[in-house]
């Protein structure tokens, strides 16, 4: 079952929020809908919101009143600016619907209203399409990298629920285990939202990949005795420097697997790639609500002290300087990144 998908023009999401007490789906049908399903995260991970994106242009499309091509492009632009507006920090999201409207780019001339409509569904259709086999050939890539017997730390999900179906750095993890490659993934559990601990061990239990989970602050005791022999992750965006926006809690991942001289693989899609900006300075990074760090219960009491107040920066970016190598659909990119990515 694709993560994202679109059926009797409607948008179907499984509800992220849910996993893994219930696998539950939800059926969007306004673009307004789908930008509240982002910023809310019932569909979450940097390709899905990308997809999720796109299909929420297909709706607009079909929502506008529109009689003639000139409105109706107004109208997909008005609701480009809300599902961009949705969640910051992935580019995927905004690369999607730019492309829907570049695609349109060129057919607006004397294109009936149901021509641009069955164009902006056509487009979106196959950005899902295409993510599925990205992911694939990604997952062939990057299995080279990972040897029979590995421990492998994993942060956040990356795995189908984060895409269209099948996963970047867990799609990696994946394919190798379909080769026939013994892997162990220790799972980071992910705070606050706890991704690895809900979404990929829910993932990997079906797979048959043998897992556990840690909290994110085992990770540098794994790494420091030997016992973790690559570190993987996706990323949300990538500069072009190679520095890399990832969900919070990378960085110091990272920088304990440098300081162990093991492996760091960041596996995206070249959809992630934003050769717009230099370096990972520039890369907006959301601050979500605090009460995701407040709400934690611990033996069913709140944790924290009631008048508690909290940080919740969603993503970190880690420098090109820790990460071994970048994955991708079209290779693997090695340093100098600032040269190699482009
Ligand atoms: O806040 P989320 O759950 O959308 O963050 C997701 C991540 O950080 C993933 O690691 C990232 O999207 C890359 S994997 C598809």
């Amino acid at each position: 079952m694709r993560t994202v998908y679109w059926e009797n023009d409607s948008l179907h999401l499984i509800d992220q929020r849910r996993l893994p007490g219930s696998l539950e789906i939800v059926t969007l049908h306004t673009h307004a809908q789908v930008a509240e399903a982002i910023r809310n995260m019932t569909v979450r991970g940097a390709p899905a919101i990308g997809a999720a994106a796109a299909f929420g242009m297909a709706l607009a499309a079909l929502e506008s009143r529109a009689r003639s091509a000139a409105p109706l492009l107004l109208d997909l632009e008005s609701a480009a600016r809300t599902l961009k507006a949705s969640r910051p920090t992935a580019v995927n999201l905004a690369w999607a619907v730019d492309r829907i409207l570049r695609a349109l780019g060129n057919r607006l001339e004397g294109s009936s209203v149901d021509g641009i409509r069955q164009a902006v569904i056509n487009e979106a259709q196959k950005i899902a399409d295409e993510d599925v086999e990205i992911n694939k050939r990604m997952g062939l890539h990057g299995s080279a990298l990972l040897e029979d017997g590995d421990t492998i730390i994993h942060h956040c999900n990356t795995g189908a629920l984060a895409v269209v179906d099948w996963g970047t750095a867990l799609g990696v993890i994946r394919t190798a285990h379909e080769q026939g490659k013994r892997l162990h993934v220790l799972v980071d559990e992910t705070r606050p939202r706890l991704q690895g601990a809900r979404l990929t061990a829910w993932e990997l239990e079906q797979y048959g990949i043998s897992y556990e989970i840690i909290t994110d602050n085992m990770a540098g005791y794994f790494l420091r005795s030997g016992q973790a022999q690559k570190v993987l992750f996706g990323a949300d965006r990538v500069a072009a420097n190679g520095d890399v926006a990832n969900k919070i809690g990378t960085y110091m991942l990272a920088l304990a697997a440098h300081d162990n001289r093991v492996p760091v693989y960041s596996v995206a899609p070249t959809s992630s790639i934003d050769l717009s900006l230099p370096d990972g300075s520039h890369i907006p990074i959301e601050e979500r609500d605090p009460e995701e760090v407040l709400g934690l219960q611990f033996h069913g009491e709140r944790v924290a002290p009631l008048g508690a107040r909290a940080r919740n920066p969603a993503f970190d970016v880690t420098p090109a300087r820790l990460i071994t190598a970048i994955v991708t659909e079209n290779g693997i990119v090695w340093p100098p990144f600032d040269e190699n990515i482009r």
